[in-house]
This record gives structure tokens, sequence and C-alpha cells, in this order.
């Protein structure tokens, strides 16, 4: 069966590749060889390869610079997704999308169900909420959140850098979510993606955190293995210390039950996927 992989460059996309089941025929397309934002470019990829399933795992990430980008934000994360989805449709291949956290206002304190009301605080928000509308019915969305891997920017990255930079390194503590792993969400794709559910699904990995508790894990976790020789000073800070040009929400955990349900085991735990993750860095440095 042929999985054409949108984003195929990302750290989504690569994770994709990477666990794809057998009997999967990949076609991994990065932004370069196709741009979703172009409606032509599109149909002709959908023609050349006619895959059985789509995975959209393109998007313009960068929360911040969709403040000063919402073209291009809405271009990639709205407009892309309904040329994927239209040729989908015309084609008969099962779109699977994925989408963010960051679609609601993080005003509660409960984790979101997937018919929660969605009141996106940022302008990438708006322009993921526009997405999975113009995925449509027909279409599996999959929400997700604090999505980190291997290789790309990420707050794993980020951390590892400042650690070793820095003697002491400041991190908010009052925004909670869940870290997820590239790798736990491409498994769990790969999963829904067999089934027929439509609608929007939350994958997220187990538990909760801060981004502070986060931080700490990344350390204490690299410090065991030897991926960082020394410990830092991590200081939690309210997010009002670290002003960004997008808000951000303070809560955003998500409830999974139906995900659950429908792959039959909860998905691991963010510190035991942090520790995989950690031990590929190592591996590969
Ligand atoms: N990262 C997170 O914390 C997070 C949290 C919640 C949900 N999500 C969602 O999870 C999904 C995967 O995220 P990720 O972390 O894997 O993102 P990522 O690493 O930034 O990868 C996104 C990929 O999309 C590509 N892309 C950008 N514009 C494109 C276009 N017009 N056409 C085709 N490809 C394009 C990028 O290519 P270039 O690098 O060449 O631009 C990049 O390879 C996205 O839907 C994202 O919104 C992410």
């Amino acid at each position: 069966m042929k999985a054409l992989i949108t984003g195929a460059g990302g750290q989504l996309g690569r994770a994709l590749a990477a666990s794809a089941p057998a009997g999967i025929q990949l076609i991994p397309l990065s932004s370069a060889q196709l741009d979703i934002g172009d409606r032509a470019a599109v149909d002709a990829a959908f023609k050349t390869s006619a895959p059985a399933i789509v995975i959209n795992a393109a998007a313009f990430t960068k929360v911040d610079g969709a403040e000063e980008m919402s073209d291009l934000a809405d271009r990639v994360n709205h407009l892309g997704v309904a040329h994927l989805a239209a040729a989908a449709r015309r084609s008969g291949a099962r779109l699977v999308h994925v989408s963010t956290d960051f679609v609601f206002d993080g005003l509660t304190s409960r984790p979101y169900g997937v018919d929660a009301p969605t009141e996106p605080l940022n302008i990438y928000g708006t322009s993921k909420l526009a997405g999975e509308t113009a995925a449509g019915r027909d279409a599996l969305t999959i929400r997700t959140s604090w999505l980190y891997s291997a290789y790309g920017n990420n707050f794993v990255a980020t951390m590892l850098r400042l650690m070793r930079e820095r003697p002491v390194v400041r991190v908010v503590d009052d925004q909670i979510g869940t870290p997820t792993s590239a790798c736990s969400l491409a498994n769990a794709i790969w999963k829904l993606a067999a089934t027929d559910i439509v609608g929007v699904l939350h994958y997220s990995d187990s538990g909760v955190a801060s981004w502070y508790d986060f931080a700490v894990a990344v350390m204490e976790e690299a410090v065991a293995i030897g991926l960082l020789d020394h410990s830092v000073e991590i200081i939690p800070i309210p997010s009002s210390e670290y002003p960004t040009p997008a808000k951000r929400p303070h809560f955003s955990v998500l409830d999974k039950s139906a995900t659950i349900d429908a792959l039959g085991h909860a998905p691991p735990h963010w510190r035991t996927s942090l520790r995989h993750v950690l031990e590929a860095i190592k591996t590969d440095e």
C-alpha cells in the first residue's frame, strides 16, 4: 500500500519514515519536493504517486514566527491541508492530518476532550484550527503536543545546548502539557492510519509536566547516560519573565481516552520516551 508523507524532512516526517510497517510503500516528500501550499503541485503528486494513504506531517511550526508571518502560516497550515483534502477526496485516499494542543486556550485544569471548545491564543493555533476544518470529516486529524525528537529544532535540543553553555538555566513552570516523542506519535499514527476511524483524536505520551519539569528530566537523564558531563542549576520562572511574541496556553493536556481505546494500549510515559530519544542523540554524537 502506497503512503505519501508530506513534510518528510521534519521531526514527525522522519519518524514516520523510520517506523513504516511492513507492506507500506513509502513516498516521503520533503518541502523541497512538494510544497503543499501549491495546489497544482499537490494534484500532480497525487497523480504521479496514487497513494492510498496521505499523512500530512508538513506544517509551519514556528509558533512565534507565525505572529509576523500569518500569511505563510495560513498558506501551509490551512490552505495546504485544503489542497491535500481535496486531492484525497478526489482520489479516494485516506488523509491523516496532524494538529496541535495550541487550538485550546488553556484556561482549564482538566485534560481537553476531542470535543472541547477550541479557542486558539495565537496565529499558529488559529492556522492549525483552520487546517482541521479544511481536513474535513473524511479525514483523521490527530492533535498532539510538545513534540521533540533526536533531530531538528526542539526543546530537548535547546536544553542540551543551553546546559552545555551555561551554569544556570531558567525555564517556565506555569505552562503544563505533555512532552511527546515524534517516534511514539509516528507509531500511533501508523496504527490509526490502518483503521477506518475519522474525525479528531488526541495523542500525546502519558503523564503531565511543566516545561521546567521537562528540563529537569532532560538534565537528569542526560547526566545519567553521560550525554551531559555535569549538572546545572535549573530555576523555575513564570511565563511573565519569559515574554514571547505568541501567547501560549497555560494548560494543554489532552484527553486521550478514545485513542487509547482505538490503540488498545496507553502511550508510553513521556519520561520513558525521553530516555529513548536521549540514547538516540548519544548514539549520533
Ligand atoms: N513541534 C511541536 O512541538 C508540535 C506540537 C504539537 C503539534 N505539532 C504538529 O505536529 C506536526 C509535525 O510537527 P514537527 O514537529 O514534525 O514539525 P517540523 O519538524 O517543523 O516539520 C515540519 C515540516 O514541514 C515542512 N514544511 C513547511 N512548509 C511546507 C510546505 N509549504 N509544504 C511542504 N512541507 C512544508 C518543513 O520543511 P522546511 O523545514 O523545509 O520548512 C518541515 O520539514 C505539525 O502538524 C505540527 O503542527 C507540533
